[in-house]
């Protein structure tokens, strides 16, 4: 065993590392951020370590001029002959306290000794409860690259099922294959390591160079990487090589917009013959900003050509995928901190439940993603520690009565089909209740039980909705027992605006570990449940309007 295998990098950020407005370059950092994790795996293997993949990276801050970036990187755990590395990016500014995490990478190196075999490299000692957390967690991860490519092609597929009818409908949408970018690269001494391999971070560069071209051509504006999706080199490249860069604008998402390069290698023969290596394929997400800093909305794309239309749902199906991995890693970190409930802290618990909710939904970056049927629209909110779902449904019955009928959650068994039992705990007023409901076992596993309060409020002015707010909290009458594993839900409910003799239902539920098996499996494709949930919701309001209506 050896113990973590730890390098940090720091570099001042000079005006050649910057685009025109003085910002760091995505592209410098993918280096950056691939050098020093290169450097950890060496450290620890000992030999000379090639990049075979890395995972989603989401871009939190934007690095200007004179501000210095710090990466740590560090070996979590070492497998067969591959090894995880994870990279912390720190923003510093070095004439105030300042300081942000700009983004957390995990890339996985395979070492290459220099007779070509394969090596078992040594286990990773963990000292500290947090290597032995990396440990288990880099195990999770390791699973989800595997299986990468394979959930990716089964959800394309299942996407792509009626993409002419879905392109083709699209009025006003831009052709994508105006944002088409191809450029050549040669690779040279300085552009790899001392065996001649070219860096991984290179090629990341290079790539970011070509698809932030493609995307101006859509936005005519400069477009900031927001993050990279989870790829892997598929096979090497080295001096000499001469790199093909072909990019494209895939789908666009109201505010981000995914552009895809796949990457192609010649040697100097191959490049007679036209001989193609196929090294690496990347999807990029960028979003824009006005001159009023505010995010701007990208137009709708189509696409004609079958491979267009292919990509076209490739991106829809890759979108829910990085969200849905984001949820399965937030799973891993799950800790209830719920304060208990009491007389002191009941009016803030109450009074926040109802803010936050309305503060969640307010916020700004909500993107719809697809949605199979027209009344049912599903979005999803991307925050640094938080990936929010929202439902919004159109329902033929008044507001008022499905303000009646959803405040009251005994009724949500009737078409939730994950209860199993909901009863009122304490009526804390008469528009705040806490309930304990149960789940249903999911998979076999031990079911989830939930002790929610629900406030719920009427409109103060017109325009307003109704509110129905759920927060968890923690009551030592109700503690949690060994039959449930004890869920949290830290904000979720429903506003409903009234629009005419039907009402426009809107739930949001803030993504925390707690309702993560409910979200995930929608968005990843594997299950349409929450599409399913929201559609016996509506028919459950629809059901007791008529019955009403005929008493
Ligand atoms: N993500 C993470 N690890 C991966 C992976 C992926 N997508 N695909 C393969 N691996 C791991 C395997 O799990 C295995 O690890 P283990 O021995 O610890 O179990 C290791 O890579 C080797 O896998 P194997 O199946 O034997 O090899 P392969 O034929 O799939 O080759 C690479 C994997 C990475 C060695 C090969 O694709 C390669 O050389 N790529 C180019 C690397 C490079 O030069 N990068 C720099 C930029 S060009
Ligand atoms: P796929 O086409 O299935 O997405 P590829 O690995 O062939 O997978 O390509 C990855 C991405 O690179 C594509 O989604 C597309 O955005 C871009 N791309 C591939 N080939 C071209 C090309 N000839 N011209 C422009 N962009 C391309």
């Amino acid at each position: 065993m050896a113990a973590a295998a730890q390098v940090h990098m720091c570099q001042t950020i000079f005006p050649a590392h910057t685009n025109y407005r003085g910002e760091l370059g995505a592209g410098q950092l993918l280096k950056w951020i691939d050098t020093t994790a290169c450097l950890a795996a060496e450290k620890h293997a000992g030999m000379p370590c090639v990049t075979a993949s890395v995972d989603d990276i989401q871009f939190e801050e934007t690095a200007r001029v004179g501000q210095i970036i710090s990466i740590n990187a560090k070996v979590n755990r070492a497998f067969t002959t591959s090894m995880e590395v994870s990279v912390k990016v720190t923003l510093q500014d070095p004439l105030t306290t300042f300081q942000k995490l700009i983004c957390v990478a995990f890339s996985t190196y395979v070492a290459k000794p220099l007779h070509n075999g394969k090596v078992d490299l040594k286990p990773v000692e963990f000292v500290t409860a947090q290597d032995f957390l990396e440990h288990t967690l880099a195990a999770e991860r390791r699973k989800i690259r595997l299986d990468h490519e394979r959930v990716c092609k089964n959800l394309v597929e299942e996407c792509g099922m009626n993409s002419e009818q879905v392109c083709n409908q699209e009025e006003g949408a831009i052709s994508t294959d105006l944002t088409h970018v191809q450029s050549t690269e040669l690779v040279l001494p300085p552009h790899a390591n001392h065996q001649g391999n070219t860096f991984g971070g290179q090629i990341m560069a290079w790539m970011e160079t070509v698809a932030v071209i493609s995307a101006s051509r859509l936005c005519r504006l400069h477009p900031t990487l927001k993050s990279v999706d989870m790829f892997k080199f598929r096979g090497p490249s080295t001096v000499g090589d001469r790199l093909v860069f072909n990019a494209i604008v895939n789908n666009t998402f109201q505010k981000s917009i995914e552009v895809g390069v796949r990457v192609e290698a010649f040697n100097c023969e191959e490049w007679a013959k036209g001989q193609a290596r196929h090294i690496n394929s990347a999807f990029l997400i960028f979003n824009a900003v006005n001159e009023h800093g505010e995010l701007i909305t990208f137009p709708r794309v189509k696409s004609i050509t079958k491979d267009g239309l292919r990509r076209y749902h490739g991106a829809i199906a890759r979108k829910k995928i990085r969200l849905a991995r984001k949820y399965i890693l937030l799973k891993q970190e799950d800790n209830c901190t719920l304060d208990f409930w009491d007389r002191g802290n009941q009016a803030d618990k109450i009074e926040s439940n109802v803010t936050a909710l309305t503060v969640l939904a307010e916020k700004p970056g909500w993107e719809m993603i697809s949605t199979s049927l027209d009344y049912i629209k599903m979005f999803t909110l991307e925050e640094t520690d938080a990936l929010s779902v929202k439902v919004e449904m159109q329902v033929r019955i008044s507001s008022e009565l499905a303000f009646s009928l959803l405040s009251d959650f005994r009724h949500h068994v009737q078409w939730a089909k994950h209860y199993s039992t909901c009863k009122v705990i304490q009526n804390v007023t008469e528009e705040d209740k806490i309930y304990h409901i149960t789940s249903i076992s999911i998979n076999g596993n031990k079911p989830d039980d939930f002790l929610i309060l629900v406030s719920q409020r009427k409109p103060c002015k017109t325009g307003d909705p109704y509110i129905i707010a759920v927060r968890s909290v923690a009551l030592t009458s109700v503690p949690p027992s060994e039959n449930y594993c004890r869920r949290e839900i830290k904000c979720a409910g429903f506003l409903i605006y009234p629009d005419g003799n039907s009402s426009f239902v809107s739930y949001c539920i803030q993504g925390t570990p707690g309702v993560m098996p409910y979200v995930a499996a929608t968005l990843d494709g594997s299950s349409k449940s929450i599409e399913d949930t929201a559609s016996g919701c509506i028919h459950f309001l629809e059901l007791q309007s008529s019955t009403m209506d005929c008493i």
